[in-house]
């Protein structure tokens, strides 16, 4: 459906218009006349069919009263088929109605005779009829062919049903016509929206789906350019972003964002705006700004309440002005492009609010346990340069990050006097600490957004042998992030410093690590923390204690 519309315009080209209209209508009476001659032999009369006035005289006659011929053809215009209304021998006057347009109707008015010869008073009647003198009248009369009243009325009502035949059929072509251009237009106009939808990401940013708009825009819309500009987000959603207004363009946009932002204060544009139009002469008025603008369309980049910019075209290609239908494919886009900020916004609120809970349990993590605060972070990084080694995917290495981040948050549930012992644990303070995996994977198993955090959470224990814990899971069985995550974990346990000792040095790790290589470690994973060792000790160097986790890139 066309949207409703502000329109800011009178008819522009209104006396070009008109002559068009009246040059159509002159070559289509000129039309009318020569197939008549041609059907009949001789040139017609054309009449007005609600006024009975005459449009048209016959050149070998002149116009005499034409009142009661007037009325006459109004009558027969009212009947709709041919009539003879006049019948003085030796003349026969026939009318034959003819659709000029839907509402116009035309009288075509023939004279014929029914004899060559007639007598001085009936040529003084036909000179009468013809608006000619008897003399004349008479020359006229032996030109003339002979018809009969019959044939003559038979030949007008055939003339008068092959024109309205004539004229059904040219309705209906201009129809398939129409309706032909108005598919095409639709066909690219649905194809568009589309591929729009198509490209509706939740991780694209608004001006990536907004250039392709445009972009495609330009194939099915005639402007010289078309452009969005982005409003300061601030207002909207109280969501962080775009502090200052950003204009996207395509083609050679002849306006600055200052300047639209300028257009859509004066039209007094806001929420719930409906698309507006305007035209010339509205843009040759005196108090128009902006004289590079001939023409132009604005409509709403929004979403229910909110409002995030204004997509618009400026000055038709082709020296035309716009109309509903490019306001309406318009409209269209503003909405699909509104609907994408909005769903982005709440999409980054939601991953907002998903960072901050991590955050809070990472803090709760390293405030349970102070001794090895930062662990969790520098576990997570290690773990991401380990995954980039063994050539883990994008979404492999985001899952890890948190997983890193939330590996130990079983801990939440350890008595703090067991978690902090500085001495050796007993064989039940162990126990109850080996616990921690299976604490942690109950914790997060209600958050949907962690489910692939799980596994590693719960397995970051196992060992390649089959000797670690809870499950006591042995080689690929053990899921892969998981094991990558137990060699990053045990590479910060084992050269972080504690309290009770120091962190071990770089020789006596190296051996460790080769030496469990394959047995508690998967080898791959030990291979990879060599082949990165010297960057894993940089980052680890790096990220040392009360770091904050850097969500941005991993939520
Ligand atoms: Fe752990
Ligand atoms: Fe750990």
């Amino acid at each position: 459906m066309l949207p409703a519309l502000t329109t800011i315009e009178k008819p522009t080209d209104a006396p070009a218009r008109e002559a068009r209209a009246v040059g159509d209508q002159q070559a289509r009476r000129g039309n009318l006349l020569a197939r008549l001659l041609e059907w009949f032999g001789i040139e017609f009369h054309l009449v007005d069919g609600e006024t009975g006035e005459l449009l048209h005289c016959a050149f070998d006659q002149t116009a005499r009263d034409w009142a009661i011929r007037g009325e006459l053809c109004r009558a027969v215009a009212n009947r709709g088929t041919a009539e003879i209304i006049e019948d003085e021998t030796p003349l026969l006057v026939i009318a034959i109605p003819t659709h000029e347009s839907a509402e116009a109707t035309l009288v075509a008015v023939g004279t014929f005779v029914t004899s060559n010869t007639a007598t001085p008073t009936q040529l003084l009647l036909a000179g009468e009829m013809l608006g000619i003198e008897p003399s004349d009248a008479a020359a006229w009369i032996r030109r003339q062919t002979c018809w009969t009243a019959d044939v003559l009325l038979r030949m007008g009502q055939l003339a008068s049903q092959h024109l309205a035949a004539g004229d059904r059929l040219q309705k209906l072509e201009r129809e398939v016509k129409d309706l032909s251009t108005h598919l095409s237009t639709t066909y690219e106009e649905i194809s568009l929206l589309y591929r729009l939808t198509q490209n509706l990401k939740l991780s694209s940013k608004d001006e990536e789906l907004g250039a392709l708009a445009l972009q495609w825009l330009a194939d099915v819309l005639p402007a010289e350019s078309l452009a969005i500009l982005y409003t300061p987000a601030a207002d909207s959603m109280g969501r962080e972003g775009r502090t200052e207004p950003l204009l996207l363009t395509f083609g050679p946009c002849p306006v600055e964002a200052t300047d639209l932002a300028a257009m859509v204060e004066h039209f007094g544009l806001g929420l719930g705006q409906r698309p507006l139009i305007a035209n010339q002469p509205a843009t040759l008025a005196d108090n128009w700004q902006w004289p590079a603008v001939r023409e132009l369309i604005i409509v709403p980049v929004c979403e229910g309440p909110h409002c995030f910019g204004w997509l618009v075209a400026v000055n038709h290609l082709q020296g035309g002005e716009f109309g509903t239908v490019e306001a309406s494919l318009l409209n269209s886009v503003g909405a699909i492009l509104g609907i994408h900020n909005s769903n982005s916004d709440l999409y980054q609120q939601q991953r907002e609010f998903f960072a901050g809970v991590v955050r809070a349990l990472t803090s709760a993590i390293d405030a349970k346990d102070p001794y090895t605060c930062g662990h969790s972070d520098r576990v997570a990084r290690v773990a991401v340069r380990l995954a980039e080694e063994l050539g883990c995917s994008k979404k492999q290495v985001e899952t890890i990050y948190l997983s890193g981040l939330l590996h130990d948050v079983g801990k939440i549930g350890i008595d703090d006097n067991v978690l902090r012992k500085p001495g050796k644990l007993t064989e039940a303070e162990y126990e109850h600490i080996k616990t921690h995996a299976e604490i942690g994977y109950k914790i997060l198993s209600g958050i949907k957004q962690l489910d692939e955090v799980l596994p590693v959470v719960l397995h970051h224990h196992e060992q390649w042998d089959g000797n670690g814990y809870p499950k006591g899971l042995a080689g690929n069985a053990i899921p892969l992030l998981a094991r990558i995550v137990a060699v990053a974990d045990s590479f910060d346990a084992m050269t972080s410093d504690r309290p009770y000792r120091q962190g071990m040095d770089d020789a006596k790790l190296d051996a460790i690590l080769r030496q469990g290589s394959g047995q508690q470690w998967d080898a791959d994973v030990v291979a990879a923390f060599f082949a990165a060792r010297v960057n894993i000790r940089e980052i680890a160097a790096r990220h040392g204690q009360n770091q904050v986790p850097d969500l941005r890139n991993w939520t």
